[in-house]
Order: structure tokens, then sequence, then C-alpha cells
């Protein structure tokens, strides 16, 4: 027979308030679906998983709104669910990292008789990950005019162009008016003289009116946002057009045809587990989907970049311009880099992968998102 819980003994178990679940309830979140045997009303098993499911977004800081969307979301079952709560979490967790990183900066300051002014003392609240990593990125980080070029087709006859998660400007078209948003003020800071202005705010609240340009790109970014469709809606919003530039990270080319996470890091297939797939990214907006190949001399030194010029991976400077490789931490960092370095030695990494030498460009999983 069924189990079934008593309120009383849900909110006991979820440390939760008897209210709280009443609450729920009554707005229909949450419905207690069965009798118990006295004939009071109690959670069935699967009321007991879509509450699991509730309190951990709710954790996670949503909205009751945003979390009924979640749940009711035809196309998530509960392992994706699980899914997506772990990789929130990871991100909660980095978020976590850059605000200690920002905190351990003060102690020292106060020794040396310097006090923290009252701006930098809340930003320490709004860290960003590339608060922590963001003065490395300059270092490999730039446009690839090839990738560029596809983009700027893709941004069609707009005029005026919203770059969010802009970054350092890579990207931004020159001979458009364009708008940069970007949360981290390290990221911010090291905009070139003459980039686009830039707006201090996140992909989930863009701070403009509906339409307000003709189109939004967004290139590499979207797999740090909180939330990738709440990011998408807004682009559609505010704008005509959207261009995402992203990676299928569902897509086995990603996972298992690159040799770098296939052979040494196979810890970021657990970092993106629970992202949503490029199709539901795509069908947020309504966008077609193209595949981008990676040039073998790739200027811009994203993850993928140095598919064929494995040595660079070896390089502290390209790893700390790409995020992974701090997600991962430093214990498989090292690992992979070591296990790398012996099998370019050995000769072992050309015997797997020598067939690559004869590619130009190749297949990783990269997508242009067009609507
Ligand atoms: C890999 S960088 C890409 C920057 C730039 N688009 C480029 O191609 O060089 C990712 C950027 O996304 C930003 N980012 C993180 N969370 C964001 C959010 N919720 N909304 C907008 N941007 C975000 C980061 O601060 C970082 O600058």
């Amino acid at each position: 027979m069924e189990e079934h819980l008593t309120v009383g003994r849900v909110a006991e178990l979820a440390c939760v308030s008897v209210r709280t679940l009443h609450h729920y309830d009554e707005i229909g979140l949450v419905r207690p679906s069965a009798r118990t045997v006295a004939g009071y009303r109690a959670y069935a098993a699967g009321d007991v998983e879509r509450l699991r499911e509730v309190l951990a977004y709710r954790r996670l800081g949503f909205g009751l709104r945003e979390i009924a969307d979640l749940v009711d979301d035809p196309d998530t079952d509960a392992v994706a669910h699980l899914r997506r709560l772990r990789a929130l979490l990871l991100e909660q967790r980095d978020r976590a990292v850059a605000t200690v990183a920002a905190i351990d900066t003060e102690p020292e300051a106060r020794a040396m008789g310097i006090r923290t002014p009252s701006e930098d003392q809340l930003k320490v609240f709004g860290a960003q990950l590339y608060d922590t990593i963001g003065s490395a990125y300059p270092a490999t980080r730039r446009t690839e005019p090839r990738i560029a070029a596809r983009v700027w087709e893709a941004l069609g006859d707009a005029r005026t162009v919203l770059n969010v998660g802009a970054g350092t400007g890579s990207y931004e078209p020159p001979d458009r008016d364009v708008t940069a948003v970007e949360p981290s003020a390290v990221m911010r800071a090291q905009r070139p003289e003459g980039a686009a202005p830039c707006v201090a705010a996140e992909a989930e609240s863009l701070p403009f009116a509906d339409r307000s340009f003709d189109a939004a790109m967004a290139f590499s970014t979207i797999h740090h946002w909180r939330d990738p469709i709440a990011g998408l809606r807004e682009m559609r919003r505010v704008a005509r057009r959207v261009v995402v530039f992203t990676h299928d990270a569902h897509d086995t080319a990603w996972r298992d045809r690159f040799w770098l996470i296939r052979d040494y890091l196979p810890e970021v297939t657990g970092l993106v587990a629970g992202r949503p797939s490029v199709q539901r990214l795509a069908g947020t907006i309504g966008a077609r989907l193209e595949p981008v190949l990676i040039p073998w001399d790739c200027a811009d030194g994203f993850f993928e970049a140095y598919w064929r010029r494995p040595e660079a991976y070896l390089d502290e400077h390209v790893r700390r311009a790409v995020s992974l490789w701090t997600r991962v931490g430093p214990e498989a960092e090292q690992r992979a880099v070591d296990r790398l370095r012996d099998d370019l030695a050995s000769g072992r990494w050309s015997e797997r992968n020598g067939d690559l030498t004869d590619l130009d460009a190749a297949e990783l999983g990269l997508r242009l998102l067009v609507a």
C-alpha cells in the first residue's frame, strides 16, 4: 500500500511550518492528494516528490510563481529537476566562492589601516564568479573573426544591438549601435577604451522596455546564467531578433567526441548535467539552430578552441581564462593536466587523436541560435 504522510509529519521532516504547507495547498502549488484512514488529507509519494522540488527551488531563491512554472513544465521529469537543481547549487557554490574571495581581502586591508568603501562592502553580495576569475580573461579571449562574421550576419539589418553577458566586449559589431549588459564589475572594468556603454545587470532581468533593440546577442554566456530560459525570454522581450552562441551540452559530440572531456576531464559532464537542452533553449525563443565549426587556429581561447593544439591546455594562462577549469576544482584540473602532459610526451595523445591533424575545423557541438 502506498505510504501517505500527514501534513504535520511532512512539516516536521521538511523543516517547514504547517502554515507554509497550507499556503502551498491553497495556491495549488502542492496539494496533498491522499486521505489517511481517519479521513484527513495526506501527502502521497508524488506530492512529496513535488514538494521536494518546490522546497529546493525555494531554497535557491526562486519565487513561488516561477517555481509553479518550473514544476508544472511537462517536459521536465523528476530526474531532470534533480539535475537542474544540482547545476543551480553548483552555480550558487561558485557565487559563494566569489563572495568568500571578496570578503577575504578585507581583513588584510583593515590590518593595513585601509577601510573598505561603503559601495565595495555591499558589492560583496553581488560578487560573481567572473569577479574572481575575470582578470585572467583578456590573456587569451578575443573575437574570432570567422565566428564573429556568422554572428554579425545573423544580426541581419539590426541597427541597435544589445549584447548580454558582454564581458570585455568581444564579438560586439563595430558598425552598429551597441549597448552591453554585464553583471561582473571586474569584467566591466576590462572593457577597452571606446567600447560600447555597459549596464550592470543580469540577463534574467533586463532593465529595458519591451522591443527596445533591433537585436539582442549573447556569446558564450548563457551557461553561466542562473536561469537561461528566463534570460532568453528577456532577450526576446526586449529585442526583435535574438542571436545566441552556445554549446549543446547534451550532444554526444561535445561530451564524447571532444577528447579533452572524454579522456581527461569527465567532471565537465557533471557540471553541465541538468542544463536545459539546446533544443529547449531554441524552442523558448522559436530559434533555428546552426552548427558552428571551430577552426583549428581559433583566435578566441574558449574551452574547445585548442582541439588541434593540445599543448595549449598545459598553459596556465589558457586555463585561467576558461571558467570550467576553475569549476571542476584544483584536483581534477591537476590530474587532467598531468595526464595530458604525459600522453603528449609518450605519443599516446597522437595515437588516439592523430586523425584530427587532417581537419581544419571541427564540429564540437557549438551552436548558433537565431530567432
Ligand atoms: C565566458 S564570458 C563571455 C563574455 C563575452 N560574451 C565574450 O564572448 O567574451 C561569460 C560572461 O557571462 C557573464 N554572466 C554571468 N552570469 C550572467 C547573467 N546572469 N546575466 C548576464 N551575464 C552573465 C559573466 O560575468 C561573464 O562576463
